[in-house]
């Protein structure tokens, strides 16, 4: 809990308050330009979410960060980490520790609850170095598409059709990580989030498999993998065998040890950094790449 701060209040655990929940909103809405409250539509926001937050006496949110549990796998192990994610302090307020009062209480609650790592994105990776995060160089894996594939039956979900989403929703709760280097054990809210937020992407169930492919068309009629999702992971020959496109090429979004091929690892140009911090060397000691549809 962060020393007094006159006019205002420090609140963390409020995102069961739905006018607390707004505000959270209002903020992220004026900062980023997102609107959360999607996430009302898409089964709420992640129950593991704690927010620590100071507002104003009008009920304002003025700065916020929110820790999240996202269990991860890396270098084939499990590692119980959690995720930080929506911080932002008002133009009104910045400049004066606010931020500093909100990561240190985030941190602590993240020490205190035994997580072992803790991850962020972020586009400046200099406000955090301070609190101990270190950037991990993240890669994309690019190559001449397999051919010889088995085609199965795919049918195109919905992001909206309440019966996909359910669907979707089982397969996210149960899916095997999409990679062993490193990649999220669970993480379906921000899937789903992030799918609502992407209006090129394509969510084909491949029905033999009972996995999603996440995908779009890339440049030069390329395909762009971006995540897998199911209990059992296709090759990616049964991939391109069966989506209703012939790609050339393609890049995948994330490390392909379980796709059976082999793409060329070339670093991400993107400007979000995935920094981690952890109580033990944690880097992916291989090529890399939190899928898109994971990003937080
Ligand atoms: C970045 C932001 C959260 C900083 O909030 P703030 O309340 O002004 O930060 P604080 O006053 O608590 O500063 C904490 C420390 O970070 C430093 N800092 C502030 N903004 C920084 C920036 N853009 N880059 C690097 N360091 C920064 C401060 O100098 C201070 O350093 P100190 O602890 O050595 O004194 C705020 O400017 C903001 O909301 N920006 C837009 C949204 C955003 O970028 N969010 C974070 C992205 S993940």
């Amino acid at each position: 809990m962060p020393a007094d701060r006159p006019g205002l209040v420090f609140r963390s655990d409020y995102l069961g308050d739905t006018n607390a929940w707004q505000a959270l909103a209002d903020l992220l809405g004026d900062t980023f330009g997102i609107d959360i409250t999607t996430l009302d539509r898409l089964g709420g926001p992640d129950p593991t979410s704690v927010a620590f937050a100071w507002f104003d006496a009008n009920g304002t949110c003025i700065a916020n960060i929110s820790a999240f549990s996202l269990p991860l796998v890396i270098n084939g192990t499990f590692v119980r980490a959690a995720g930080l994610q929506s911080g932002a302090v008002r133009p009104s307020h910045r400049g004066q520790g606010l931020f500093r009062d909100v990561m240190e209480a985030a941190l602590d609650h993240c020490d205190a609850e035994g997580f072992e790592a803790v991850a962020l994105l972020t586009d400046k990776p200099d406000l955090y170095t301070r609190h101990g995060f270190r950037t991990l160089a993240q890669h994309r894996f690019s190559g001449v598409a397999p051919t010889g594939g088995r085609a199965e039956a795919v049918r195109r979900l919905a992001i909206g059709n309440e019966a996909d989403m359910a669907l979707l929703s089982r397969l996210l709760d149960g899916r095997r990580p999409v990679s062993d280097r490193f990649a999220p054990l669970r993480q379906r809210e921000m899937f789903l989030f992030n799918a609502s937020l992407m209006p090129d992407l394509r969510l084909d169930l491949m029905e033999e498999h009972d996995a999603v492919i996440a995908w779009r068309a890339g440049e030069d009629g390329s395909l762009d993998l971006l995540d897998i999702v199911g209990a059992r992971l296709p090759r990616l020959a049964d991939i391109v065998a069966s989506l209703p496109v012939s790609p050339f090429r393609v890049t995948v979004h994330f490390a392909p040890d379980h796709l059976e091929w082999d793409g060329e690892a070339f670093p991400d140009g993107g400007d979000m950094a995935l920094m981690l911090r952890s109580t033990r060397d944690l880097r992916p000691e291989r090529p890399f790449a939190l899928s898109p549809m994971a990003e937080f």
